[in-house]
């Protein structure tokens, strides 16, 4: 039977990983996947996680099935993390997840069962799983813009793409520190959005993988929490991969918000009815340590300080960043990077020339630009610079970049 399987295609991301694995250059710097990475170049395990894991070892006597909606506890604290106070409880159900991609997925298929063929809009460019998690699911993917010239927000044309999406619509938008441009809306755009919603009837899907990271919890959060007062349905798939650095626990939650409590208690049926086909229930431990850090005021408060210091770092890199570029005279581009937000920033630079960065300088983003700002280390900043600015020359040995590159 598997003889007959046709090539399938390999993941990008996870194959440009493996290259800088066999890459011997010791200046070689990996700033492909999106996760955090310490002073070290090492993805910790947070001090309130680990905590959190010791007490939980000392104290777990069962590891029973939990139910279908995954950890109770865990659904109940996200929720009240994500939505804050101003929102009734018969209005919202959450339900845990395979990490945030499961919950994109879950969403989808609810989706689905409530109306097969549904058009979802995803910005462009978008994460790289939007597409295919949708598509997978059976939905129709359209996209709207997202970056003006200088790489920042075009709040005009997305409003302008968006005034195309009708009330059967569904539109996906990042909740803060878009992947993989790093640029967001402002305030008064979210208001726009969400009264294009509230005219218009689409329905916002909230995809929330970096709070935190951005500006601050609490304001990351901000656009979602206006969103579920504005608007009568919402859905939100929240990651705890990066804000928690639970990335191998596969960790989150879907959350609905209806106008009905028995629509909601209808969407949360079908989401476990989704996961039921698909893994059945989710894994306990990260939901059981978020629970144990959320409920602890201690911990919580330990959680917090540390995710602003990550926050904190990665804000330094990125102005690092853009005033060694600003040195080496790439004014645009130094602009660009330090209007963005979050984990990632997308470099005004073609494939041809990513491609040059890598072979000549060992740096390692994707084809498209996107360069993971918190995986640097600060002494190797300078590299960055001089090689983004090496390759954005196009003078190298005075030959046209498309000739330097095999
Ligand atoms: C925008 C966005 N959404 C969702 C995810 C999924 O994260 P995970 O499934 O690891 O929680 C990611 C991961 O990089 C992401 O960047």
């Amino acid at each position: 039977m598997l003889e007959l399987l046709p090539t399938p295609p390999t993941d990008p991301l996870w194959e440009l990983t493996a290259e800088f694995a066999a890459d011997e250059r010791p200046e070689r710097l990996d700033l492909v996947l999106g996760v955090y990475r310490d002073p070290d170049g090492r993805t910790p395990v947070m001090a309130a996680v680990r905590e959190a894991e010791i007490r939980l070892a000392q104290r777990s006597d069962s590891k029973e099935y939990r139910g279908l909606s995954g950890n109770a506890a865990f659904n109940r604290a996200l929720a009240a993390l994500v939505l804050g106070p101003g929102v009734p409880a018969d209005r919202a159900a959450a339900v845990q997840t395979v990490a945030g991609s499961g919950a994109l997925r879950l969403l989808a298929d609810l989706i689905c069962r409530t109306r097969p063929g549904t058009t979802v809009w995803i910005s462009d460019p978008a994460y790289v799983n939007h597409r295919p998690i949708l598509e997978a699911a059976g939905l129709r993917v359209r996209t709207y813009g997202w970056c003006d010239a200088e790489g920042g927000f075009d709040a005009d044309g997305v409003l302008r793409d968006l005034g195309a999406a009708g009330r059967d619509d569904v539109v996906l938008l990042q909740g803060c520190c878009h992947n993989p441009t790093g640029a967001d809306p402002a305030p008064r755009d979210w208001e726009a959005l969400a009264e294009l919603s509230a005219r218009n009837g689409w329905v916002p899907f909230v995809d929330l993988a970096y709070h935190g990271l951005g500006d601050g919890l609490e304001a990351d959060l901000w656009p979602t929490r206006l969103l579920a007062a504005r608007v009568p349905e919402l859905l939100i798939a929240v990651s705890c991969s990066k804000n928690f650095g639970l990335y191998a626990d596969r960790t989150g939650c879907a959350i609905v918000l209806g106008a009905s409590g028995r629509a909601v208690r209808h969407a949360e049926t079908a989401l476990q009815n989704a996961a039921r086909t698909l893994y059945s229930m989710p894994p306990e431990h990260g939901a059981a340590v978020v629970t144990a850090i959320l409920a602890d005021d201690g911990l919580r408060a330990a959680w917090q300080a540390e995710l602003e210091a990550m926050r904190g770092r990665i804000t330094h890199n990125r102005a690092e960043l853009a005033s060694h570029l600003s040195a080496l005279g790439c004014e645009a581009q130094a602009r660009a990077l330090a209007r963005q937000k979050g984990m990632f920033s997308m470099l005004p630079l073609t494939r041809p020339q990513m491609l040059l960065l890598r072979r000549l300088y060992a740096v390692y983003g994707t084809t498209s630009g996107r360069i993971n700002i918190a995986g640097i280390a600060a002494h190797r900043i300078p590299q960055l610079a001089r090689g983004i600015a090496g390759v954005l020359g196009s003078d190298h040995a005075g030959r046209p970049l498309e000739g330097l590159v095999h």
